[in-house]
């Protein structure tokens, strides 16, 4: 019950009102009972102090208890307090008190021993007889540091503690209703901030059923809404790479299934039909050439899946000297085919600190595609050069060229122009996706700079001065 945001949300947020609701309370009360209690002090004080004068002068001749009662009885009547006179013996001269008073008796007081040696005396009792809390005041009654006696005055505190209570009463009613106001707010604000959270799970749980294909509306651009956009576009990968993966092996087998359908063939008509020495060795010729193929192939698949997996080792080369050493392994074939290959590498091209043998598999590819698709008598050009912030690599060959169409598809895995062609000369669809896989990983570009149908492409790829060695490093190292 208590794994529910709403849940713990509506009680942390009822407990807090209700924190600050009594702390708020505690103080008020406290503070509103010294305001009552000190304003009803000071206002015994200054009747005492008035009863005092005028009990001086009874008191300076004597005057019989009577009179001095009537008098207290006076104030007593302006302030609603029992005001008592006594001498300085502590002996009860006048009471406002009539029946029952205490007119005679002493009244044996620390208020009253406080006012006869002349200060003002205070306290705050309970009282048994009437049941209620007093406040008592005492005033010297004094002329020139003589003292005539003192003034004692008694007030009931109930007005204030029934003021008190009602204000109590009042802050209960009030933080109630707050507490009930704001957890119905409470309620409302959870209710809203957990609809797309358990949306969310409700879809999560769906693509962890396997139902990949899931959007979520996004209704609210706060931290909810983004964490919805960010799983709509996990949810729209997920859905990409699981296309891709079933393409893949639906590619792969295909690929797979063509040479290998050739090979079942042949091993086939070799087991079922005679045939002399000759047509048996053409048949075994193309036994060869089709696992040739097959080896080609799983030996391209693995090199895709192993790039993703290890890093090659980095090693400082000069790019120049890899060139040379690439089109020198390439240039018996580029004659063979009745091909002139020109270069223009620029001098002073920066040393490189990565994978050589990535980036000669990069050039191979390339170099491959273009003596592949140039028909002889054509000419491929190789070009490199050092641009502001990056090394730019061009292919140029005058070959079949390719379609406009095709271009944006060039890189993908197994993707051929013209699939009969490609794999009458040899090829998998897989070396531009290798070389993608690699210059990506160099943090460069690959792609095609032109191309015209039977006219010839040029391809180009660039990789970031940050993965070179800067020139004076090069004098060490050479
Ligand atoms: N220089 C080029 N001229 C014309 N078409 C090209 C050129 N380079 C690539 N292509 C087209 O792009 C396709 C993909 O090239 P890619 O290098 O990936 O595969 P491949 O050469 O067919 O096979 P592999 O390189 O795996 O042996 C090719 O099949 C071809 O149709
Ligand atoms: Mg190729």
């Amino acid at each position: 019950m208590f794994n529910s945001i709403r849940l713990r949300m509506t009680i942390t947020y009822l407990l807090l009102i209700a924190a600050v609701m009594l702390a708020t309370g505690l103080v008020l009360l406290n503070v509103l009972e010294n305001y009552y209690l000190s304003s009803e002090e000071e206002n015994l004080q200054r009747t005492g102090r008035l009863a005092a004068e005028s009990f001086l002068t009874y008191l300076r001749e004597d005057s019989d208890p009577v009179l001095l009662s009537s008098v207290a009885e006076s104030f007593s009547r302006q302030i609603n307090a029992r005001v008592i006179v006594v001498s300085p013996q502590k002996l009860v001269l006048g009471d406002s008190v009539r029946i029952g008073g205490l007119l005679g008796s002493r009244l044996e007081r620390s208020e009253v021993q406080d006012a006869l040696e002349g200060r003002m005396g205070r306290s705050i009792q309970y009282s048994k007889l009437s049941d209620q809390w007093v406040l008592q005041v005492t005033v010297p009654v004094e002329e020139h540091d003589t003292s005539f006696g003192a003034v004692f005055l008694s007030a009931s505190l109930a007005p204030v503690y029934e003021n008190l209570t009602a204000i109590r009463r009042f802050m209960v009613v009030s933080t109630l209703t707050a507490m009930l106001f704001a957890g119905g707010l409470v309620i409302l604000f959870a209710h809203r901030l957990t609809k797309p959270i358990k949306e969310l799970t409700g879809v999560a749980q769906q693509m962890a059923e396997g139902k990949l294909d899931q959007n979520i509306p996004i209704t609210t651009d706060d931290e909810i809404g983004r964490l919805a956009q960010q799983f709509n576009i996990m949810a729209a990968r997920v859905k990409e790479t699981n296309q891709h993966l079933t393409r893949f092996v639906g590619d792969v087998s295909h690929e797979l299934r063509t040479p290998l359908a050739s090979i079942h063939i042949c091993l086939q008509s070799l087991e079922d039909y005679e045939m002399k020495p000759e047509e048996q060795k053409e048949f075994l010729q193309d036994i060869n050439k089709e696992t040739e193929r097959l080896i080609y192939l799983v030996e391209d698949l693995l090199e895709l899946t192993r790039r993703q997996e290890v890093g090659e080792k980095s090693e400082i080369f000069s790019l120049g000297e890899l060139l040379e050493e690439v089109l020198e392994v390439t240039s018996p074939r580029v004659k063979r085919k009745g091909l002139t290959l020109f270069k223009e590498i620029s001098e002073g091209l920066p040393l490189f600190f990565i994978s050589p043998e990535a980036l000669k598999r990069v050039l191979f590819n390339l170099l491959d595609n273009a003596i592949k698709y140039t028909p002889s008598g054509g000419w491929l050009k190789i070009a490199a050069e050092n641009r502001a912030g990056e090394v730019i690599v061009t292919v140029q060959d005058t070959g079949c060229g390719i379609p406009e169409e095709a271009i944006p598809h060039l890189f993908e895995r197994f993707f051929r122009v013209d699939k009969s062609r490609s794999r009458y000369l040899g090829g998998t669809g897989l070396g531009l996706a290798i070389c993608k896989e690699i210059i990506d990983h160099y943090g460069g570009q690959i792609g095609v700079e032109e191309s015209q149908e039977d006219k010839g492409s040029t391809f180009f790829f660039t990789l970031p001065v940050d993965v070179t060695i800067q020139a004076d490093y090069e004098e060490d190292v050479i």
